[in-house]
């Protein structure tokens, strides 16, 4: 029995945010930006918009793009990392506000910017094991949850969802191979240290402002994420038996340009090879695969028969590849 995406989905929120506005917030500049990550612009989410509406949106336009109603899924996953609350998970959300049956529903939590890629990988075993339909999202609003006064974290997020159906058959594209793993002894080079048991948020720490404080080492997170995404997308290639000349697009995890250039050379494909819209939307942690997929096939850039790779990164340290055929 064969797996495939059956649909996607995105939703971009209206307000664009430039560069030239960050530095009305904090001491840098568009020159700094656009030449250290190549962002020039982001979204950023009306005050009344939460992680469910960003979800809804963009699991309603993958539900449709399937050709099949909400009453068709059987399973909803949510990868976020910036949930709507922490209890329950957006995932409960997500399944009433789009009416769907009492399905399983579940939130992917903490996995940062790999979390969509690695759903995708168990959304297609559960579609393999119990002829499920899985409704898989990523979506983040990073904007509201980190400090507007870090440069060094603020300017490189921006908030989207993105989503797909995963399901039995070829669908639209076939899942070829998948490949995620983890390396827990790099998980103090990202991540949010202020809201847990171990630091439990307070009164003190929350005027410090230190439960948006982003713990990023940025050059270490640059040399794992070129490391573990090529990795990756060599293992899958591997296991489906194809060379990277037989790939037609690879769809990154948009975090920084140098990474998106980095992955391609490591890989061997050409630039027009690598599909890029960091510049348009920064790094929307795990909106960022499905909303690149999605604009990539709506630009025209894939063909039916196309094999593209998708390969993620994020805090954790996590990583997932998956290969599709079209
Ligand atoms: C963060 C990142 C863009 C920094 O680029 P870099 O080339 O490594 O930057 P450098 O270390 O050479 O320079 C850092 C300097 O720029 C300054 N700086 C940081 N952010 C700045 C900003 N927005 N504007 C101006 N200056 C800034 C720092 O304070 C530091 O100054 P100092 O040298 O005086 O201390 C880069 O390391 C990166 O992209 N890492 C990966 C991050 C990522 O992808 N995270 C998300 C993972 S999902």
């Amino acid at each position: 029995m064969s797996v495939g995406l059956l649909g996607l989905g995105a939703y971009l929120p209206e307000r664009i945010m430039t560069n030239a506005e960050w530095a009305e917030y904090v001491d840098t500049s568009d020159e700094w930006i656009t030449s250290r990550t190549g962002i020039h612009r982001r979204r950023v989410a009306a005050a009344d918009q939460n992680t469910a509406d960003l979800a809804v949106a963009a699991a309603e336009q993958a539900i449709a793009d399937s050709g099949l109603t909400v009453a068709d899924i059987d399973e909803i996953i949510v990868a976020t990392d910036t949930p709507e609350v922490y209890i329950p998970d957006t995932a409960s959300f997500v399944q009433t506000r789009l009416g769907a049956r009492e399905v399983p529903a579940y939130d992917l939590g903490g996995s940062g910017c790999a979390g969509f890629v690695l759903g995708l990988d168990i959304a297609r075993s559960r579609a393999l094991a119990n002829d499920r339909r899985v409704l898989v999202i990523g979506v983040e609003l990073l904007t509201r949850l980190m400090n507007w006064q870090d440069r060094n974290t603020c300017v490189l997020f921006g908030d989207a969802a993105g989503a797909a159906v995963v399901g039995a058959g070829p669908g639209m594209a076939e899942i070829l191979a998948a490949n995620a793993g983890t390396d827990g002894t790099r998980s103090d080079i990202l991540g949010l240290e202020v809201g847990g048991t171990r630091m439990p948020f307070t009164e003190e720490r929350a005027r410090q402002g230190l439960h948006k404080e982003i713990v990023m080492h940025g050059r270490e997170v640059f040399r794992e994420a070129v490391r573990r995404m090529t990795a990756a997308s060599m293992d899958v290639l591997e296991q489906a038996g194809v060379g990277i000349e037989d790939v037609a697009l690879v769809v990154p995890h948009q975090a920084n340009q140098r990474i998106l250039d980095a992955v391609g050379d490591r890989l061997g494909v050409p630039p027009e090879k690598v599909f890029v819209n960091v510049h348009e939307y920064g790094n929307t942690g795990s909106a960022s695969v499905p909303v690149a997929l999605w604009e990539a096939r709506a630009q025209g850039r894939i063909q039916p028969g196309d094999l593209v790779l998708l390969t993620a990164f994020g805090a954790g340290f996590h990583w997932a590849a998956l290969l599709v055929r079209f």
